[in-house]
């Protein structure tokens, strides 16, 4: 009977915070949907009328001017996805078979496979309840024990492969301890690709996510922030990266007029003009989202604020996050109740999901180095996304601001 109540009481939460479903005219509540509008209509339709639809033509850099303009990063290239900017970022930071990266276990695929594309080796971390990022005391700890220094150049005792990067991951829109993990990678010389792919929007003392690190990634996919279609980009202040990332991203094509000459394995990975168009409408929305979703976070919390065992996930003192995903964190005495609270409300059209599965018992991984894992692998059992999207907010004055 508790049990049934808990779920239940989640589930009256949903109702009374985002409205029943028939109040948004909807038989499902997905997790997170784009918001489209008009003007992002007027600025497809713009793009397709000037037949500029691939990355020729001034949308790509329109939308990376304004993505320079609010994240203040010195360079940012846009490519077709976040994945093939993890990709990009590694290949030009030199990632090849001889090192391990350092990458959070809890995690999306996209950065493990990135590494393997390089043929460079994931090497799993833990993270912390606090902010869901890497754990820096632990890693610290770590380190200490596994790494041999030869020339400032750390080496793992045990795989000889040399470890040469942090991947850190700002969770939900939320920043890991950026600053101590920075402090890290400086003592072991390691270099930092920031997947910030979930974090538009979201800023660590006043700095945005995504330019901390050596390079920065954002996502523009279907379910981020704002959208382009598919989409991604990377951020860095560092001139030298930069013109290789771009140059890389175009297939490594020397720049002439008609000639077609390539001194180096290209990539096309460069964001077409055509999503570029939609990102540009989007961007001019991404500080009312921002406020929307944390507008929505407040809901949420008043809402759980009296259900006991759960709390909801949010940003620390020194951050501002962009909550992305709204999240909540069961406590260990009701984990169990996982699944069914799962199963009840996508069974009455709430969208809730678990956070990924921890890398490390994925098959494919299941033999790369690691960390004991047992925050991961106790979060994994207690962590639920929440119905996410802007429109959720209509009924919320000031919506379109
Ligand atoms: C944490 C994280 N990293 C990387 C990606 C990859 O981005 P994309 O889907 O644009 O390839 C995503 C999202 O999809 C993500 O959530």
């Amino acid at each position: 009977m508790k049990k049934v109540n808990k779920i239940l009481e989640i589930i009256k939460v949903l109702n009374q915070t985002i409205g029943a479903l028939h109040f948004h005219n909807k038989s499902n509540v997905y997790l997170h949907e784009p918001d489209i509008r008009k003007e992002d209509w007027k600025f497809v339709k713009e793009c397709l009328s000037r037949n500029f639809v691939s990355s020729v033509g001034n949308y790509v850099t329109e939308f990376e001017d304004m993505l320079k303009k609010f994240t203040k990063a010195k360079y940012v290239i846009a490519t077709v996805n976040g994945t093939s900017a993890i990709h990009l970022a590694l290949v030009v930071m030199g990632a090849n078979e001889n090192d391990e990266v350092i990458l959070p276990s809890l995690n999306f695929v996209a950065a493990a496979n990135a590494v393997r594309y390089c043929n460079a080796i994931p090497h799993f971390v833990e993270v912390e309840e606090e902010t869901l990022g890497i754990d820096p005391v632990k890693l610290e700890e770590y380190l200490k024990k596994i790494v041999i220094k030869k020339n400032n150049i750390s080496f793992n005792k045990y795989t000889k492969k040399r470890i040469r990067f942090m991947m850190p991951l700002h969770m939900f829109g939320h920043p890991a301890k950026i600053l101590e993990l920075k402090k890290i990678a400086k003592n072991y010389n390691l270099k930092i690709i920031e997947d910030a792919a979930e974090s538009l929007g979201s800023t660590y003392k006043n700095k945005h996510l995504g330019t901390f690190g050596d390079i920065g990634v954002l996502s523009f996919n279907g379910n981020k922030i704002i959208t382009t279609g598919g989409g991604g980009a990377l951020l860095t202040n560092s001139l030298k990266i930069a013109k290789k990332l771009k140059y890389l991203s175009t297939t490594a094509k020397k720049p002439h007029r008609w000639k077609y000459e390539y001194s180096d394995i290209g990539y096309n990975y460069r964001m077409p003009g055509i999503n570029a168009s939609l990102g540009c409408a989007q961007m001019k929305r991404i500080k009312s989202y921002v406020n929307i979703k944390r507008k929505l976070f407040k809901k949420y919390k008043d809402g759980f604020k009296n259900i006991k065992d759960i709390t909801m996930f949010q940003e620390p003192k020194y951050a501002k996050s962009n909550y992305w995903l709204q999240t909540i964190i069961l406590d260990n005495k009701i984990s169990h109740l996982k699944e069914k609270i799962l199963e009840k409300a996508n069974n009455m059209g709430f969208s809730m999901r678990p956070i990924w599965k921890p890398l490390h018992k994925l098959e494919k991984f299941k033999l790369c180095p690691k960390m004991e894992m047992k925050t991961t692998e106790n979060l994994e059992k207690r962590i639920l996304n929440l119905p996410s999207s802007v429109y959720l907010l209509k009924n919320i004055k000031n919506y379109a601001k």
